[in-house]
């Protein structure tokens, strides 16, 4: 796989210490990145190639996410995986890789998708968020569910301490979907069809 971030790389980290193990039957053949993340840090640190694409350096979002296709193309991977990846990619490039390009979603979709999903969640007064893996689709954070997991919101937890449990439970349920996924347990063009 090829899994793309722009912050930490705390999910990235778990994939990588997973596919560590010769009894996971996954690989992580690069990692790319929208912004010089410090997540990349762990990629160097596994001997795992690593790029980064910054929209920053061209006219549009297109021609942005072509150079960045280009690049996840260039490792043939299997599937790739948004993990904490804070871009809209465009439909071009969802179309391109579909259905074999997930994301991680710290929330209980379709409950509070977008970029702040923990801090709706708890402006919204919920008792109970968690995580959600998707296949990626020309939506924001709308596509076909393949795995959730819920977390009860504690009295009083702020956002960045509920972020840190989600996370916890984020890591596993990715690790363990892509696990699924390339044991064929999971198959997303059957996933894609049925939602
Ligand atoms: C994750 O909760 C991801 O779902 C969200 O941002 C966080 C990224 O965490 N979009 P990390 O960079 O993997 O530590």
């Amino acid at each position: 796989m090829v899994v793309l971030i722009s912050g930490g790389g705390s999910n990235l980290r778990a994939l990588l210490d997973a596919a560590d193990s010769p009894l996971y039957p996954a690989r992580i053949m690069a990692v790319g990145a929208d912004n010089p993340a410090d997540g990349l840090a762990h990629a160097d640190l596994f001997g795992v190639p690593s790029f980064v694409v910054s929209p920053s350096n061209f006219d549009s979002r297109e021609a942005w996410a072509e150079m960045l296709l280009e690049n996840v193309n260039f490792f043939k991977p299997d599937l790739v995986v948004l993990a904490g990846f804070m871009r809209i990619l465009p439909a071009e490039f969802v179309r391109a890789l579909s259905p074999k390009l997930i994301n991680t979603h710290p929330s209980l979709l379709p409950n509070f998708p977008g970029a702040h999903a923990v801090h709706d969640a708890i402006s919204a007064g919920a008792t109970e968020t968690g995580v959600t893996i998707h296949v990626v689709d020309e939506g924001v954070d709308t596509g076909p569910h393949i795995a959730q997991r819920s977390l009860k919101i504690l009295p009083g937890e702020s956002e960045s301490e509920l972020h840190e449990r989600i996370k916890v439970v984020e890591r596993e349920l990715l690790v363990e979907t892509v696990l699924a996924i390339a044991e064929k347990k999971i198959d997303l063009n059957q996933v894609s069809k049925i939602s």
